[in-house]
């Protein structure tokens, strides 16, 4: 069995994250999405919104091999308990190098028969990210593209209230 883990903050899930979504479970029997709990970065959307959220994609999606779970702490004991040897991450811009390159070297550091491969967002969503999503959200701009459309009114709604 082949299993990858697709980690991250996903606050909210993006275009951007289900394209990759979809090209990593073509190479993986299983595909975990897994979404940080505690994450430094206060998120605007609970865990369970999130988690929520991503599961009702996979399904409007047809991704059948796809999981979402959360998971606290390191990230290399969730995908060692999954049994994954695969980690996987998008690149968009040159910018989302360095912070790669610090999450790998520690990642390599703690569990090296784990390898990390990475998608490169397509052109059209190279500006793409959670937190401009929740910029427009918060201000009422359209999102209609950005985001997942059987989550946008979901997102979309929560933000204004932000
Ligand atoms: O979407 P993000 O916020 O860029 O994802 C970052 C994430 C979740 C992949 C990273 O913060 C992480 O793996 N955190 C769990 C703690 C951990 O394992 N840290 C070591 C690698 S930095």
């Amino acid at each position: 069995m082949r299993i990858g883990i697709y980690p991250g903050s996903f606050d909210p899930m993006t275009i951007g994250h289900l394209d990759i979504l979809k090209e990593a479970s073509t190479l993986f029997d299983t595909i975990y999405i897994a979404v940080l709990c505690n994450s430094a970065k206060n998120p605007v959307f609970s865990v369970e919104e999130r988690t929520e959220m991503i599961r009702k994609v996979i399904v409007a999606e047809g991704i059948e091999n796809a999981v979402c779970e959360s998971f606290d702490g390191l990230l290399v004991d969730f995908a060692r308990k999954k049994g994954a040897s695969f980690i996987v991450r998008g690149l968009r811009a040159t910018s989302d190098f360095e912070y790669e390159f610090q999450i790998d070297a520690v990642n390599r550091h703690l569990e090296p028969r784990i390898k990390t491969i990475y998608f490169m967002a397509s052109p059209e969503h190279s500006f793409l990210s959670s937190s401009n999503v929740r910029e427009m959200g918060h201000w009422g701009g359209d999102i209609t593209g950005l985001v997942p459309e059987v989550i946008r009114t979901t997102i979309s709604e929560r933000l204004l209230k932000k």
